[in-house]
């Protein structure tokens, strides 16, 4: 069995209560032992090991959980983005747009950008990541981008209706049909989940909850875009589902905010793609306090939201949503497991992944008060170092 020891840890967040600290349960001058690809137990500073990497006090964390983005994809919409920062609002019609850059792409293409991006995700200390289709909207394209994101996560969503495809204009209910029926049959051998855009301009509460029993009867877990654009059923169709998440929750209402925290449907908050389409940001501070139980994630796509940087969103969560600190690296780790109803990821205590974040600093709260300074040195992923900017190498100590 290999042994490696993540040494002269100066603050170490476990994620778990009992074992530290407050909500993150914080360990101060810890050691990390790690054996095959899980965390085997925490130490004092100074264990001792045949692996052994020194941090030299830096502040480790879990690894970020990113519980919604769309990675694979083609082309780009930056044109979009300017005209949208020159006062243009955000519309659910720029999906096709990249719908027909990914339909025209190889599938070379798609790996390749889809392998950088993932690359880029570690570089900001995402370990985890969720990945939807949603950019092919037929049968074949559909099938094909899910078979290409499973090849980077367990985590893949079906995501069919996620626009009604050009040549389905004014037959929105024939492309739901197809969505559940050979669609859905097509990708469900590549997919955990399946998610749903319930939204004005995307498909209505009634079609939603069609494709979300579809995906219910193949044996997928549900998912649902929600509330994004304006005040909707998302939430409401989410929560009577019982969907593992509702994501974006921009706007929330009392009962909305009632029916979630009465219910386990994660509400998960997106707030780099608040900051990339000028919406209000969600009062997250209201929906915790009574009770909800919540997630952030980056939701990259081309589109709404086009960063990998967790960082920032925890400092937008902070900053914007109104969280704390602690609130809202605990929403990018463990709220991230909790929406893909995950437990061996988003904590660092005995039985998880090793999935750990060594920062270049010495507490995590550098995220919100150093915002847009890269603090990841290095990135474990299940006990390997898969991204190395402060020369880590293992080194022994018997
Ligand atoms: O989560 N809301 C729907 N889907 C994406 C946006 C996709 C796009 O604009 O390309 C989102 O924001």
């Amino acid at each position: 069995m290999s042994t490696l020891v993540l040494d002269d840890i100066g603050l170490l967040v476990t994620n778990d209560p009992e074992l530290g600290e407050g909500p993150l349960g914080v360990i101060r001058d810890a050691a990390l032992v790690v054996e095959d690809e899980r965390v085997a137990a925490i130490e004092r500073a100074g264990a001792a090991a045949d692996d052994l990497i020194d941090v030299g006090g830096r502040c480790v964390i879990p690894g970020f959980v990113d519980s919604h983005t769309h990675l694979v994809f083609a082309g780009d919409r930056a044109e979009e983005f300017a005209a949208r920062m020159a006062g243009r609002p955000y519309e659910a019609g720029g999906i096709r747009v990249t719908t027909g850059a990914t339909r025209r792409a190889s599938d070379g293409e798609l790996c390749e950008s889809t392998e950088r991006r993932r690359a880029e995700g570690l570089r900001a200390g995402i370990t985890h990541v969720e990945i939807k289709s949603g950019y092919g909207l037929e049968v074949e394209a559909e099938r094909r981008l899910c078979e290409i994101a499973a090849e980077f996560t367990d985590d893949v969503t079906f995501l069919g209706a996620h626009a009604v495809p050009a040549e389905y204009e004014g037959r929105a209910d024939d492309y739901v049909d197809l969505v559940c029926g050979e669609m859905l049959a097509a990708c469900v051998p590549h997919a955990r989940w399946i998610d749903v855009f319930c939204e004005r301009g995307a498909f209505t509460e009634e079609q939603s909850r069609a494709v979300l029993e579809a995906g219910r009867d193949a044996g997928l877990g549900l998912r649902v875009h929600g509330n994004q654009l304006g005040p909707g059923g998302g939430v409401r169709l989410a929560t009577e589902m019982g969907a593992a998440s509702v994501d974006h929750c921009t706007y929330l209402e009392d009962a909305d905010i009632d029916a979630l925290a009465a219910g386990d449907t994660v509400a998960t908050f997106l707030p780099a793609t608040d900051f990339s389409t000028r919406q209000p940001y969600p009062n997250a501070r209201r929906a915790i306090d009574a009770g909800v139980r919540v997630a952030i994630a980056t939701n990259t796509n081309p589109g709404s939201s086009n960063t990998t940087s967790m960082n920032f969103c925890i400092a937008l969560a902070v900053r914007d949503l109104g969280m704390t600190v602690d609130e809202a690296v605990l929403a990018a780790t463990a709220g991230g497991a909790s929406a893909l109803q995950r437990d061996d990821v988003g904590r660092l205590s005995p039985g998880a992944r090793a999935d750990a974040i060594v920062l270049d600093a010495s507490s995590y709260v550098d995220f919100v008060y150093r915002p847009g300074v890269p603090l990841v040195a290095a990135t474990m992923r299940a006990g390997e170092v898969a991204y190395d900017a402060a020369g880590l190498t293992p080194s022994g100590r018997a």
